[in-house]
């Protein structure tokens, strides 16, 4: 019978940019739900990008712009990345959203008229100038631990120490310059320790992951606190309804915006809300989220819905995060990688399938090895998988008029049996989330296709006329398993199925995966076109490179490895002039400069690339000297060749300094 599901990802905060650690989760959660949908259930995928808070706000006026236009920017942005990763969405929405006022409110009135909303007075820092309390970001001072300036309230970007607005060094309000005072404040709470009876219930049931159920037990016994769920204006978010200048903090209406897209979406369908947040509703409800987010989602967010009378999700499943070779991404060696970036270069399914082969149901971190995810997707999805199609179909086009014969011998029905069979396994791997395991069987079934058509080398026998029918059936079964098999994967290869679709002529369901017949005697299928290309290493880097930010050195980063007098002395610095500068198309960070190294050095010129675009306009360096390392090997950059490297001082943006133009030197000079 199909059952009524409703799943959810976590909803991206509207202040960045999808990146590849996030679609981890997109992705898994893409082909559970496809999976579900290819079984014939009705399913529905929800989403929304996350709106409110500080972040968000301080963003926004980094920007010079409201925080509206930020929300709507981002969303448009996030949807485009989603859609090209083949994230398919039933709907995505904000929760900076009417839906979501209108369930917010609801939910909090409902914990207000059951008793579960308390209020207490804290203490909090207000800036006396402009009247306001102060968000931790809205505070800055110098770290109390290194005494770095201009730190924010809850923690240090220069030694990384967190701690709270009140520890910093002469604190000041980022609003008006005042020096904060400390003033009693409302807040509003949650009282969470109200539901503790239905959140032991909760835990000890049977389908949430051991690892997690352990870790909701450790929070448990160490006891569950109020939430504190108001902040003070200046905040972007809703107001609570009886407390004018009190908004709901972020983390309680992000939940809601789940309920508010579903809502979005019943309006848009006709179908019924109820069905699947009553509190009798026999739909299942399952959130796929990160680690990280747990607690929110398995205590506070079933305590809310129970207390306001809701049903409870059915499960939620947490994953791990993404390393890449190995290590956490990283914005200097450039992988950090936005989904934008990826898109730039390669294919998603090339993610899609790696991400597949490498995901399993628990909460372990996965990682992204660049040169496996290459190798790996080379080897099973071009050379085992659509190797099969390409070796098989121009036989069958080119000396069978297109059409296959159902008719294989012993070998290949057995094959070909073996790999209806494993329908079920793949299927029940599909929906516990062992989508490694499933990607494991389906290639096996693909290397038992491949080692019989070597076995029967259809490109040799087919010169002669006595093995016309072995060819016809060899061939006919390669793409028989091949059409199986791109079944399988449907879910995770949605656009190599849908390719694969048209080429043979078929439709597939899991329905008619169960049981599958060779398609039927003369099945025609189409012209075979090229269904997907190997990944080239060339295109990784590329990524890599695109991906890499050049991070300004800080003052308070520490002085790097020594090197020895002979490591230095091989530097050859010059003073070269700038004759000239041009913008490179595509480059955000890039100047293009044709260096004169002078004189001395018999009028060499150098074409350098250097990150100096933020500081300056070409007009404005044509003409100036800077030092320059004149014996660096060149470089290939993506725009071109860089032959040397320009130095410059200070922290990066705006302030990036050359020589100033009176200095005295001249082009040519050595600088020692
Ligand atoms: O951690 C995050 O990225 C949050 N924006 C997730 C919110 S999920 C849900 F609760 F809205
Ligand atoms: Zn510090």
């Amino acid at each position: 019978m199909s059952k009524s599901i409703l799943v959810t990802s976590a909803l991206p905060y509207a202040n960045g940019s999808i990146h590849i650690g996030h679609l981890v989760e997109y992705i898994q959660t893409d082909i559970w739900v496809r999976f579900q949908k290819m079984c014939g259930n009705d399913c529905i995928y929800i989403c929304a990008d996350d709106a409110h808070g500080t972040p968000i706000m301080l963003r926004a006026q980094q920007e010079g712009i409201s925080p509206e236009e930020l929300i709507a920017k981002v969303k448009q942005e996030h949807e485009k990345d989603f859609a090209d990763f083949l994230i398919d969405f039933d709907n995505y929405h904000s929760t900076h959203s009417e839906e979501n006022k209108k369930h917010a409110t609801t939910i909090y009135e409902r914990l207000k008229e059951n008793g579960h909303i308390t209020t207490k007075t804290v203490t909090d820092l207000f800036d006396p100038k402009e009247n306001i309390f102060l968000p931790d970001r809205f505070v800055k001072g110098e770290c109390p631990k290194c005494n770095a300036k201009d730190q924010y309230g809850d923690n240090c970007e220069a030694c990384g120490s967190t701690y709270t607005p009140a520890d910093l060094i002469n604190p000041y309000s980022s609003v008006s310059g005042a020096t904060p005072i400390q003033k009693e404040n409302l807040h509003y709470f949650f009282k969470l320790n109200d539901f503790k009876d239905m959140l032991q219930q909760w835990i000890n049931q049977d389908n949430l992951q051991p690892e997690i159920t352990n870790k909701l037990k450790e929070w448990f016994e160490s006891g569950l606190q109020d939430w504190d769920i108001s902040r003070d204006a200046p905040y972007f978010g809703f107001e609570i309804p009886d407390a004018p200048g009190k908004y709901f903090y972020v983390w309680l209406d992000a939940p809601i915006g789940y309920m508010a897209s579903l809502q979005q979406y019943c309006e848009r369908t006709g179908k019924d809300f109820d069905s699947y947040w009553n509190k009798d509703s026999n739909a299942q409800v399952y959130h796929f989220i990160g680690k990280d987010i747990a607690y929110f989602h398995m205590l506070f967010w079933p305590a809310m819905l129970h207390g306001a009378n809701y049903r409870i999700p059915t499960a939620v499943f947490c994953h791990g995060f993404l390393t890449v070779d190995g290590a956490k991404m990283s914005k200097s060696r450039g992988t950090f990688i936005k989904a934008r970036t990826y898109l730039d270069h390669l294919n998603p399914e090339y993610l899609r399938y790696y991400f597949a082969a490498k995901l399993g149901p628990g909460v372990n971190d996965l990682d992204l090895n660049l040169d496996d995810f290459q190798q790996r997707v080379n080897s099973d999805v071009v050379g085992k998988l659509v190797n099969i199609a390409s070796r098989c179909a121009g036989f069958i086009t080119k000396k069978y008029d297109n059409k296959l014969t159902a008719n294989f011998n012993e070998e290949c029905t057995h094959a070909f049996d073996l790999a209806v069979e494993k329908n079920n396994q793949i299927k029940s791997y599909y929906e516990a989330r062992k989508y490694s395991e499933a990607m494991r069987v389906i290639m096996s079934l693909a290397d038992i296709a491949n080692q019989i058509i070597d076995a029967h080398k259809p490109w040799e026998r087919i010169k002669e006329d006595k093995n016309r029918t072995e060819v016809h059936q060899v061939c006919s079964f390669g793409l028989n398993i091949f059409c199986l098999l791109i079944g399988y994967l449907k879910p995770v290869l949605p656009e190599l199925a849908s390719k694969s679709e048209s080429f043979l002529n078929t439709e597939f369901t899991w329905e008619n995966l169960y049981n599958c017949k060779p398609m039927p005697e003369d099945h025609e299928i189409n012209k075979f076109k090229p269904l997907i290309t190997r990944i080239e290493k060339e295109l990784v880097d590329k990524m890599i490179e695109d991906s890499k930010v050049e991070t300004a050195p800080k003052a308070s980063d520490p002085i790097s490895d020594e090197i020895t007098f002979d490591d230095f002395a091989k530097l050859d610095f010059r003073i070269a002039k700038i004759v000239k500068a041009e913008h490179v198309e595509g480059a955000d960070k890039l100047l293009q400069l044709t260096l004169d190294l002078g004189e001395p050095t018999g009028g060499i010129q150098k074409n350098v690339f250097a990150g100096i675009k933020s500081a300056y306009s070409p007009e404005e360096v044509e003409g100036r000297l800077t030092v320059v390392v004149a014996n660096l090997a060149p470089r290939k950059m993506r725009f071109g060749m860089s032959e040397g490297m320009v130095l410059a001082a200070g922290p990066g943006d705006k302030d990036i300094f050359l020589l100033q133009p009176d200095s005295g030197a001249k082009a040519g000079m050595r600088v020692k």
